[in-house]
């Protein structure tokens, strides 16, 4: 089956302010004198989303890094999808493992979430992902198509969306499964896809997430299934996160 382009996006989570945007433009110069083989996007804080999405040029799409189910209300600290979109976001990430951890979000929360992402418009990036004790207990695979049939509305059929495998113990500690173990888990990811939404679920690309770096971006990359990469840490300087975007 024909997959889309891959796509390398950058989460910046709580990290950024305006002076920071010269890593943008870095980026942005890099891209435009050698144009990137895959799609581009940063997700910045939400304090940084408009000017982002001006700064950033045709080739660096822009996202969300969460958005709240509701469309409106009160809901102090909330920002809507529509809100994102407004302020010049495309994509947003949804169910990342920190709000899942860090929230308590769960799989129907973030169902409630991507749906709502698709409904404004943007395309969500669906994450998943086991936990240290449940890829110990044999459970990795199990626990992500879970997440998978949970976590993705069926409103998704048909419209633009990724999902992002990032194995919680891999985020963040530059531990990273093994290519086999990734290659598993994408093809289980997929096949829960197809489950849940039909054939319309087999070609959105699959990302993989956690502790991606240039040296290790280009094997990651090459595994079969793996659509593309959720960048943290090596997102934040464009230098590496350039040297990723050209493993891709
Ligand atoms: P990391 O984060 O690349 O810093 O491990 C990935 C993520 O949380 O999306």
């Amino acid at each position: 089956m024909k997959q889309s382009v891959k796509l390398v996006a950058g989460n910046w989570k709580m990290n950024g302010v305006a002076a920071d945007l010269t890593e943008v433009a870095a980026l942005r110069q890099a891209l435009s004198d050698t144009p990137p083989a895959c799609r581009v996007a940063l997700c910045p804080p939400a304090t940084l989303i408009e000017r982002l999405a001006r700064d950033a040029g045709a080739l660096i799409e822009t996202g969300g890094q969460d958005c709240r189910a509701e469309a409106k209300g009160a809901f102090t600290g909330g920002v809507s999808a529509a809100m994102l979109k407004d302020a010049g976001a495309t994509l947003v990430i949804v169910g990342h493992s920190e709000r899942r951890q860090e929230f308590g979000e769960s799989d129907a929360l973030v169902a409630l979430k991507a749906e709502a992402a698709i409904e404004a418009g943007l395309e969500p990036i669906v994450c998943v992902g086991e936990t240290l004790a449940q890829r110990e207990a044999g459970e990795a695979v199990e626990v992500v198509r879970r997440q998978v049939m949970n976590s993705l509305p069926l409103a998704a059929a048909g419209r633009p969306f990724a999902i992002a495998y990032e194995p919680v113990w891999a985020i963040g500690t530059g531990l990273t499964p093994t290519l086999e173990q990734i290659e598993e888990v994408h093809r289980a990811v997929r096949s829960a896809m197809i489950e849940r939404l039909g054939l319309a679920a087999a070609t959105p690309p699959i990302l993989y997430g956690g502790s991606v770096k240039p040296d290790n971006a280009r094997d990651i990359l090459a595994v079969p299934e793996v659509g593309g990469a959720l960048v943290g840490g090596a997102s934040l300087k464009a230098a590496d996160f350039l040297a990723i975007i050209e493993a891709a």
